[in-house]
This record gives C-alpha cells, structure tokens and sequence, in this order.
C-alpha cells in the first residue's frame, strides 16, 4: 500500500502536474525536491500550505535517504535536446548521476520502493517502426537522448542483482499547462505546443522548424500523470519500459495552422526525429493506462 511517495523535479511542467493529480486522486503524503534549475516556483506556490505535501529546495544528489518513501518519481532533469549538445557535462550530471544517486541509495540503505522512471521517445532517434513499439532500436540523437537511455539501462542491469522495482515511462511529446516557462534559460526549446501558444499570445509569429511535416505524437501532461500513478500502483514487480504517447500523430505545421496562419520556418534543427508515434498497446494492457485527451482540444480551448 502507498502512503508516502517523493516526486523529484517537482516545480517543473510535467512534476506540478503530477503533484496535482496526486493531490486530487490520492490520499497519499507527498515529499517534492526541485533545486529550480529550470523549474517555477509558481508552480507549486499554491500547494506549499498543503498538509500532504512538503516542499524540499535542493538536488536529488542531496537527498540523504529514501526510506519513508513507498514510491519515488524520479522526473528531475535537464530535458531539452538543444542545449545537451552544448553543456554537455551539465547535462551528463543532471540527466544521469543525479537518478544514479537515488539508485545508489535505494541499495546501500536495502529499500526499494517503486521507481517510477521519466524515460524520454528520444531515444528512438528516427525509428524504422511506425507506430513504434518498445522492442525497436534503440538509436540516441543527441547527449540528452542517450542520457535518458543510460538510466533505462542502469535500472536494467542493477534490477539483475538488487530488487529493483522500477517502470520506465517512455513519453512522447507532452503538453498542456505549464509546460512553457518564460523563465527557463533553455525555454527555446520547450515543447512545441507550449511555444506556439506563448507565441501567438504574444502576437509573435510561429516559428516551423524544416519544413514543418515532422509528425509528433502529442500527450496530453494529464494524460503522463495518470500514467505515473498507474505504474505506482501496480501490484507487481515490472522492471520494463512503456511507450507513453497518445497513439496518433499531426505535423507541426499543421499544429501551427490550427493556431494561426501567422508563422514562418527556420533552419530544421539536428538530433530532432522525423516522426514520433506511440504504439501504446503495452501500455493499455499492463498498466491498463489509456489516453484521454486530445491536442486538438487543447489548443482550440487555449485559443479561446
Ligand atoms: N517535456 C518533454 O518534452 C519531455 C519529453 C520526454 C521526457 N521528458 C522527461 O520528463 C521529465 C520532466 O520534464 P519536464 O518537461 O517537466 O521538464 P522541466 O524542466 O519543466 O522540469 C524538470 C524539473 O527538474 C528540476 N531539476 C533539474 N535538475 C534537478 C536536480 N538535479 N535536482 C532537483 N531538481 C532538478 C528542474 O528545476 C525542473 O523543475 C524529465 O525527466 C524529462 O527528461 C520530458
């Protein structure tokens, strides 16, 4: 039974949104560590004075313990593709040593409460497989897809000598509230519903990368949190890695048409696949999870 869980990067986009959800669809006590390296206080505000959450400002790397958690969500991260290839290092500290750190102190204290992993559809670069499947290749464009990729493994390999008891959560491309901070120093490269709907707040044009015919399998944050809880609370020891997308796709120039017929394109930007499409069936059968919004919905409500 949970009662106790820590969500870790909880001030960012998809972390809040978790910590609403849970806070709604659970009775569970909740522990958040955010170091707000590109994460929003604003995010959380309205949650600090909430008896079933406790907010901790500091690095995973500075959590000393894990015992009194029966489930963490590791979520903490540096999650942009751009700047992975220019920080690399940073990016190699954020993206893999901070998890390894949790990792290491679920073994050394002999604790394992469930690990719910925040994988990335990264790492299947431009995959062969459409809709894409977990079985397929594995093939890292970029430092931050192979960084989200080393964890997986890690799990992987440590779960053969430690009982481990992690999922990982494959995510496509996420949106919905928050996932645009004006503050983030690597905003630019936000998700791309987030950025065209800021932009077209701000009467600014939208910008397609290439040609605009990439295909994104868009998910709706909502959607991502329901995911995280029904990982936590299967009864069972999984230790497997789950595609977490919405099962179809639209171009992101069409995305931009449906905001406004104001953009123009730019440069196409390398280690970005051409298509990403979620076959999610393992998803529906293990962990009984299933989408239920649509991008569509969305930006026609933010529009209004
Ligand atoms: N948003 C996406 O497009 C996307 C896609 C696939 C996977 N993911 C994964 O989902 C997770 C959450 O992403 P997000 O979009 O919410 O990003 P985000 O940048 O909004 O949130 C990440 C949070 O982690 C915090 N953080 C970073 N390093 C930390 C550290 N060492 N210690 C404590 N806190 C730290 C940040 O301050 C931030 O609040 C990440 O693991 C990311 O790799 C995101």
């Amino acid at each position: 039974m949970i009662k106790n869980v820590l969500i870790t990067g909880v001030a960012g986009f998809i972390g809040s949104n978790l910590l609403d959800y849970l806070l709604e669809n659970t009775n569970w006590q909740i522990d958040g560590v955010d170091d707000f390296s590109t994460g929003n206080k604003k995010n959380i505000e309205q949650y600090l004075k909430n008896k079933r959450f406790l907010f901790i400002e500091k690095k995973c790397s500075h959590v000393t313990s894990l015992l009194n958690y029966d489930c963490v969500f590791h979520l903490a991260a540096l999650p942009r593709i751009q700047p992975s290839f220019e920080f690399v290092n940073e990016h190699v500290k954020a993206n893999v040593n901070e998890a390894i750190h949790l990792i290491e102190l679920m073994i050394k204290e002999n604790h394992f409460p469930k690990f719910v992993y925040s994988g990335s559809s990264a790492i299947y670069g431009t995959p062969e497989i459409i809709p894409t499947p977990e079985t397929e290749k594995i093939d890292c464009l970029s430092p931050y897809a192979f960084q989200k990729y080393e964890v997986e493994k890690y799990l992987e390999l440590l779960a053969t000598r430690y009982p481990i008891n992690y999922v990982t959560l494959r995510y496509f491309n996420p949106y919905g509230p928050r996932s645009f901070n004006p503050d983030n120093k690597f905003n630019a490269y936000s998700s791309v519903v987030g950025i065209f709907l800021y932009r077209y707040k701000q009467g600014e044009k939208l910008l397609v990368t290439g040609d605009g015919n990439q295909q994104r399998d868009f998910i709706h944050v909502y959607d991502l949190a329901k995911a995280n809880y029904k990982a936590a609370i299967h009864p069972e020891r999984i230790n497997a890695a789950f595609n977490i997308g919405n099962g179809t796709t639209i171009s992101v120039l069409d995305l931009a048409k449906m905001i406004t017929p104001n953009y123009e394109f730019i440069d196409k930007r390398e280690g970005e696949a051409d298509t990403t499409f979620a076959d999610i069936s393992k998803a529906n059968k293990i962990l009984e999870w299933f989408p239920e919004h649509s991008v569509e919905e969305y930006v026609k409500m933010s529009i209004q």
